[in-house]
């Protein structure tokens, strides 16, 4: 009855959807637990490319997916999903908590103009009003997937919640906003779309993991983001830990077989707050041009530079990892020397091994690095043919590289992964 769990542990973008995927071949379900369509997980298939916002990514392997009660739904970004997928997979089985809370237009209308007034503090969010949502849920004003069902109550929670946003929509600027009438009639049309997929998904995934199958826990974003532990208030609004599964699913965690934490060999930003091992120079420039490194939501640049070790191991230490998952080692071939950072060097507080709380110390952080020598770009080359032979398959640099990330971590590297597609990953 195992659950296993892929989480990120940097600031999300890791490639969790490409071993999702592969994991999920071995699985038969797959569930994502926490956050909304702020989430962009690509996964690319005999060369054809598949983005997903809010269903789990191991949808594409036909296994069942289960939106749980942690995240929060906009209807009709899932409903646009569900269309496209059909139209490859027609009988993709999905299952929606009908505890799970609804994005709402207000709480788009919200996102980005309350961001924007933050000012300097603002997360520079994707606007998709996963703030918001999660404010209300926390509120007990939120709306929830089986208020869409019941058109009555839809009303009621919709018209109190415009009434007393009122203040804040003037207050922030906001003048188009709709009516209560016309978004509770908007809402109960995608509930009766949606109503076919809506179940006591903890009843489902306890039966399942109960008769012995394998559910995957995918999570969405990076550690760093996590609402408790991430880099506040520059984070997300869910959290992100592996141990949310319990909350944000339901799932207990005696369950928890294999927690894996996906690492890509360099690291990523996309928003605001201190990244201390940023690269705003040629290479920055070149890891995000070959690494393709621009938002599967927003588009935006990502901010690149080079692994920074210390955001894995306070992920690990939050998330107890039993192995790891290195991503895009195939963008660091060519470069004439790499860089890892072990851990900080702070002007009055000296050295850091964790990320700390208060920002303004964050701000000053020293990146302490050690250098490695790449790997060329023919070395990676047609690597799948030879991976029969495992670990002593790769070049003796990224040996090297991964040995190193494994004994600063304490943890395994269980997956490689070198491109993009399905076939450039190996499990050793
Ligand atoms: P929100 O989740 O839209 O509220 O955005 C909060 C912060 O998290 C922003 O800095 C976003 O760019 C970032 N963020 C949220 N989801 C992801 C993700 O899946 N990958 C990378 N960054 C994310
Ligand atoms: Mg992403």
């Amino acid at each position: 009855m195992p659950l296993n769990i892929v989480v990120g542990t940097q600031w999300g973008d890791e490639g969790k959807g490409k071993i999702v995927d592969y994991l999920a071949s071995s699985a038969d379900c797959v569930v994502r637990f926490n956050g909304g369509n702020n989430a962009g997980h690509t996964v690319v298939i005999n060369g054809q490319k598949h983005a997903f916002h809010i269903l789990p990514s191991g949808a594409v392997s036909g296994k069942k997916s289960v939106i749980a009660n942690g995240t929060v739904i906009d209807p009709a970004v899932l409903l646009g999903e569900i269309k496209t997928l059909r139209e490859t997979n027609p009988d993709f089985e999905l299952y929606i908590s009908d505890r799970a809370h609804v994005i709402l237009p207000y709480h788009k209308l919200m996102d980005g103009v309350m961001d924007d007034a933050k000012g300097k503090l603002g997360a520079g969010t994707t606007r998709r009003g996963i703030g918001p949502a999660y404010a209300d849920k926390m509120n007990r004003i939120g709306v929830r997937i089986c208020d869409l069902l019941d058109e009555e109550s839809l009303r009621e929670k919709i018209a109190f919640n415009l009434k007393i946003k009122r203040k804040v929509f003037q207050e922030l600027g906001i003048k188009e906003v709709p009516s209560a009438e016309q978004v509770t009639r908007e809402y109960a049309a995608y509930g009766h779309e949606l109503a076919g997929h809506v179940t006591e998904t903890v009843i489902l995934l306890n039966d399942l993991l109960k008769a012995g199958a394998t559910v995957l826990g995918e999570g969405a974003h990076g550690m760093h983001l996590d609402i408790d532990h991430g880099i506040y208030p520059f984070n997300t609004s869910s959290n992100i830990v592996a141990g949310n599964v319990n909350c944000g699913a339901g799932i207990p965690v005696k369950n928890v077989n294999r927690i894996i934490g996906t690492v890509k060999a360099y690291t990523t930003r996309v928003g605001t707050g201190p990244v201390p091992t940023e690269l705003d120079n040629e290479i920055g420039q070149l890891l995000r041009e070959k690494g393709g490194e621009y938002g599967t939501t927003t588009h935006r640049p990502r901010r690149c530079g080079w692994l920074d070790l210390v955001l894995v191991k306070h992920s690990n230490l939050l998330n107890g990892l039993t192995g790891l998952a290195v991503t895009k080692l195939d963008v660091l071939a060519g470069l004439d020397e790499i860089k890892v950072c072990t851990h900080y060097e702070h002007p009055e507080k000296g050295r850091l091994e964790i990320i700390p709380a208060d920002m303004r110390v964050f701000a000053r952080c020293r990146p302490v690095y050690r250098s490695f020598e790449s790997w060329s770009v023919s070395a990676i080359e047609n690597l799948e043919e030879k991976t029969g032979n495992g670990f002593q398959a790769l070049p003796v640099e990224m040996q090297e590289y991964l040995r190193f990330i494994e004994s600063e971590t304490g943890v395994p590297v269980e997956f490689v992964s070198y491109g993009a597609d399905r076939k450039a990953t190996i499990r050793l």
